[in-house]
Order: structure tokens, then C-alpha cells, then sequence
């Protein structure tokens, strides 16, 4: 089967490093045909690096128009990923978007409209850490019903640590204009995407956020964030970028005991009898249902990256389902921005999905008139 050609709009951090994972051969289904950036140092890098096979081009616009690619990643700074992917989708091209989707949801709804007119197109997120066992383990579990419903979620994913001078190598990261926020829109897309892939999207979330509370930067460095779900169900969302050695540790607990993820690990607190039929028949005053700890087996391989790209690929030559579709990259960015907004709001609860045209507006006002496309 041939090669899926494939062109990076963006050789930074992100695009050089799914180039690299071409070149190792860790991706066969796809061979890198094109290269775009802004950057004439970054797209002489990607041509010596490939030896002048490739194509090279001063603007996304150039690429996408070229016809020297029937794919692209798009691996610019966010704000660019929903305009980009439209002109790549409506000129013909499948498109894996980085992560996140966007920065504000009504830029996310009109690329997914727009990837609701080409079907015939393979569109996807990069969200890597979706192709980790560990997290589809779980996922599996509480669909299958072995927790009952769901009846707390908490996430501490505070290892995230930057130092200042992360931050102070400038450039567009953690500034509103440049990047539309920061540990949120920077770090936390791949948890925010995990979270509700695994426990469902909450109905409303209030968040407390500090902005440049650890450093020196005008964006927020600490969140915690309420959540609630349609069940009743609570959740608690705690990330920071100041945290050192920080933790990350999920836990979902539900009628039939709780299952805890941390350090590569996943246990199942499993109860004998559910909570719920306990209550009912227990007459001993105080007393717990019976516990069995488990460590539950996790087979399988975290093939981040090349996994993502292979899977496009797949999705491309084969029609394989696909591990993160386009569509779904708004979810976790509705909690994200969810969070955002009841901070701007003074901690208010607010109702996901969020109305867009007030989030922009806040944001709009953020970055001293409009925001970048
Ligand atoms: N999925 C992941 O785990 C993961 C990891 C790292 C970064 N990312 C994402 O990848 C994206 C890029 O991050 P990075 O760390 O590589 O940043 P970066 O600054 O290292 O690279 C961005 C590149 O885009 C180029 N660029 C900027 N504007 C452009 C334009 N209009 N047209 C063409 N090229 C342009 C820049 O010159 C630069 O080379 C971000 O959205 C980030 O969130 C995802």
C-alpha cells in the first residue's frame, strides 16, 4: 500500500519531532513530503535534515496549495490550528491537528463544521496520550459498568513543573495574545481530552485560577476546578506548573468502590457489594462494604506520537476507526475555557457548553483588541 505523503505546517518543538519519528521509520504507513514554516531557519533545518527531499514553503498557504501532500500536521502555535485546518480541508488535504483544537470554542465549532462538510477527509487530533493503555484501560472499565455510576472524579495532575526560565525564552507561549493562556491551553489539553473521554463531559464547572502566581507570566500557573455532571456526580480538576515533584493522580469513584491511577499504575478498590445495595440491607450501624484491592493488568504499548500518526494513516489507506477525531478536540477545550470563564466571572458557575461569543469577548479584551486567527 503506498505511503500516505505527508507535509508539517510548523517545524518547531512539535512538527521536527513527528519528522524525526518519520525518519527513525517508527511511522511506515507515511513518508514526509513537505515542510512549511514562517521561519527560513526552521525550513532550512527540515531541508538539510532531509537531504533536499522534501519541499519547502514560507507559508501554510503555499503548502496546502502545492498539491505536494495529501496530508498534513498542523503544528503551529494554537491559535493558527482552526484556520489552517479549514483551508487544508476545503483544498482537499486529511488533516491531524496538534493539540488543543483551538483556544476559544466558536474558532473549534467552524472547523468542525467545515469537517462536517468533507467526509471523504481523515481529520484528527494529536491527542497522544489518548493510545496510552493505562488511560484505555480505564476508559474500558467504566463503560463496561465495573465502577456503577460514577459518583466523584479527581485529578491532581500537578507535574507539569516549568521553571522561569521555560517561560523566559520568550516567544509566543503564555501570553494571551500568543497563546490564549497557559498551563490550561499549553499542558493540560491531554488531560482536560482524558478526563472526559474516560468520565463524560461535566454539565457546569466553577474554577479558582491564579495568573502568574508561581511565575512571571501574565497567564494562569494554577488552577482548581469544580465540576458536575448530569448525574449528580462532582468532580475536581487541580493543575500547576509550580509544583515540584508534583503528583498525578486520578481517582473515579462509583457505586462499586474506586479505581486509582498514579504512578503508572492502576488499582481497583473493587467492593464486594455495591455502596448503594450495602445502604440498603446493613443494619450494623457503623460498618463498610467489603474491599478487595486489586492491581489491575494493564497489557499494551504507550506508542504516543508515531501511534497517533500510524492510526491517521490507517484511517486514510483503510478507513480504521480513529483513536481522536477532529470533532472531539472542542470537549476538553469547552472545560478549559469553562475554567477561564468562571474565573473572568468571579468564580461563578458556569454551563457547558460555554457561549463562545462571551469567552471571545473576555479574551478579546485580554490581548488589547482581536485575537489572532
Ligand atoms: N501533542 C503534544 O503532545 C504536543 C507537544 C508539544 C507541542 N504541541 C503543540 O504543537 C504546537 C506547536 O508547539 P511547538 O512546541 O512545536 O512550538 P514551536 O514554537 O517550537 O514551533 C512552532 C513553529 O511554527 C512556526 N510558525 C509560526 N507561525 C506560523 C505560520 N503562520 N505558518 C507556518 N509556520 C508558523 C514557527 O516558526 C515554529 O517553527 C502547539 O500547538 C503545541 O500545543 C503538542
Amino acid at each position: 500500500m503506498n505511503k500516505v505523503k505527508l507535509g508539517i505546517i510548523g517545524y518547531g518543538k512539535m512538527g521536527s519531532q513527528h519528522a524525526a519519528n518519520l525518519m527513525k521509520g517508527q511511522v511506515p504507513e507515511a513518508e514526509l513530503t513537505a515542510v512549511a514554516d514562517t521561519d527560513p531557519q526552521r525550513l532550512k533545518l527540515a531541508k538539510e535534515q532531509f537531504k533536499d527531499t522534501i519541499w519547502g514553503y514560507e507559508s501554510a498557504e503555499e503548502l496546502i496549495q502545492s498539491g505536494s501532500c495529501e496530508a498534513v500536521i498542523i503544528a503551529t502555535p494554537h491559535y493558527y490550528h482552526p484556520s489552517m485546518a479549514i483551508a487544508a480541508m476545503e483544498a482537499g488535504l486529511h488533516v491531524l491537528v496538534e493539540k488543543p483544537a483551538g483556544v476559544y470554542t466558536s474558532q473549534v465549532e467552524e472547523m468542525n463544521r467545515v469537517a462536517e462538510q468533507h467526509k471523504e477527509l481523515v481529520c484528527c487530533v494529536d491527542f497522544n496520550q489518548r493510545t496510552n493503555p493505562l488511560y484505555q484501560k480505564l476508559k474500558e472499565l467504566i463503560e463496561a459498568g465495573e465502577l456503577g455510576q460514577i459518583k466523584r472524579t479527581i485529578w491532581i495532575i500537578t507535574d507539569w513543573y516549568r521553571s522561569q526560565s521555560y517561560y523566559d525564552q520568550g516567544g509566543w507561549r503564555a501570553t494571551w495574545k500568543g497563546e490564549g493562556g497557559g498551563v490550561l491551553l499549553n499542558q493540560n489539553p491531554h488531560n482536560l481530552d482524558l478526563w472526559q473521554w474516560m468520565c463524560g463531559m461535566p454539565k457546569r464547572v466553577r474554577a479558582d485560577v491564579s495568573y502568574g502566581k508561581h511565575r512571571n507570566i501574565e497567564v494562569e500557573d494554577e488552577v482548581t476546578a469544580l465540576v458536575e455532571y448530569e448525574n449528580g456526580a462532582t468532580g475536581c480538576y487541580i493543575t500547576t506548573v509550580g509544583d515540584a515533584p508534583g503528583t498525578n493522580r486520578l481517582e473515579v469513584d462509583g457505586e462499586r468502590g474506586k479505581i486509582v491511577i498514579e504512578g503508572d499504575k492502576m488499582k481497583f478498590f473493587r467492593l464486594r457489594t455495591s455502596e448503594p445495595e450495602f445502604n440498603a440491607s446493613y443494619q450494623g450501624g457503623i460498618g463498610k462494604p467489603e474491599v478487595w484491592e486489586c492491581e489491575i493488568p494493564v497489557k499494551g504499548k504507550y506508542t504516543s506520537h508515531p501511534g497517533i500518526l500510524s492510526n491517521f494513516c490507517d484511517a486514510i489507506r483503510k478507513g480504521s476507526k480513529r483513536i481522536a477525531p477532529l470533532e472531539e478536540g472542542i470537549l476538553g477545550l469547552q472545560i478549559s475555557n469553562g475554567i477561564h470563564l468562571s474565573s473572568w466571572l468571579g468564580g461563578a458557575w458556569v454551563d457547558l457548553p460555554v457561549d463562545g461569543a462571551l469567552y471571545l469577548n473576555h479574551l478579546q479584551k485580554l490581548c488589547g483588541g482581536d485575537v489572532p486567527v
